[in-house]
């Protein structure tokens, strides 16, 4: 085992870093948390904490917080990659999301930046449901989101973990982008319906941007958080990403796993 062999996997706690670890583990390949808990910690909002945790790093998951649609996400992510690139690092592999303007200068500027690459470039994950934001209203029985009645193909992250690894290990074509997501839309109360026959009951209620925002921030949420967070949703879920993409089958030779089977998982009683 050599340090090129080190995989440094960023957001390694997060809802597709821990898996896509969890994989590289099995399969024999040391892995190195990034994110500010870890030894040493990796924070993006502090470009002096970067330089450690690449040391002797072949590969890196690259995952940005709080979101690449957020200003000035590009130019971090870019930095990233350029230090990446003089630290020996041979490849990377950028999670990103669908339809979204900042994600795909993020996307440019780890293609530009003289290594291997590679793009996981997702739907709305599956496990926001249960895993995130949206746990504690599916709890609740009630998700309010500004999305209207538009229809979402929302990806397992476990499939984009499979892809990710697929990418990070050299078992698939480098060099592109891999636009990963589950194999048919549903709308936000379609989805409810299919968590309710699951058997969690939970509603779907459609709600303005300003509604969103001003809820999460009752809930909590910074400001400064909310009001990107309520452009991003009222972007990428304004039908542009309703059509299903083929990345899954593409990196893997199969479907992508449906949301019905994954309610069934997370809710279902047996
Ligand atoms: N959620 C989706 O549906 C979706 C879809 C497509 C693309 N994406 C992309 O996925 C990326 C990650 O989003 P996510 O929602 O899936 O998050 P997540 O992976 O659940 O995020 C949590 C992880 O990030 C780490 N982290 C948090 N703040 C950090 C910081 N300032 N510096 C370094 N690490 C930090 C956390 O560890 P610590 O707390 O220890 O730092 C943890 O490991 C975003 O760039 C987004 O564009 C998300």
């Amino acid at each position: 085992m050599t340090n090129s062999d080190l995989t440094l996997v960023l957001g390694g706690t997060g809802k597709t870093g821990r898996r896509v670890a969890a994989r590289l583990r099995a399969l024999g390949r040391p892995v190195r948390i990034g994110s500010r808990a870890a030894d040493p910690p990796f924070d993006w909002d502090d470009p002096a904490t970067w330089a450690a945790p690449l040391a002797g790093v072949g590969a890196a998951y690259v995952t940005y917080q709080p979101d690449l649609a957020f200003p000035g996400a590009a130019e971090t992510v870019g930095a990233f990659a350029r230090l990446a690139a003089s630290a020996g690092v041979r490849r990377l592999v950028l999670l990103s999301g669908r339809g979204e303007d900042g994600a795909l200068a993020a996307e440019r500027a780890v293609a530009a930046a003289g290594i291997e690459w590679a793009v996981v470039r997702s739907a709305f994950f599956m496990q926001n449901f249960t895993e995130d934001f949206l746990a504690d209203a599916v709890a609740e029985g009630m998700v309010a989101l500004p999305a209207g009645t538009v229809a979402e193909p929302f990806v397992d992250a476990e499939d984009v973990a499979d892809v990710a690894v697929a990418a990070l290990t050299g078992r698939v074509p480098l060099g592109r982008v891999y636009e990963v997501t589950g194999p048919r839309a549903l709308t936000f109360a379609e989805a409810a319906d299919v968590v309710t026959a699951a058997g969690r009951a939970v509603e779907y209620v459609p709600v303005t941007v300003d509604g969103f925002v001003a809820g999460a921030v009752g809930a909590g949420v910074p400001a400064e958080v909310a009001a990107p967070l309520g452009q991003l949703f009222a972007t990428v879920l304004d039908g542009r990403n309703a059509e299903p993409a083929g990345g899954v089958a593409e990196a893997l030779g199969r479907p992508p796993r449906d949301f019905a089977a994954f309610a069934a998982t997370a809710w279902g009683t047996r």
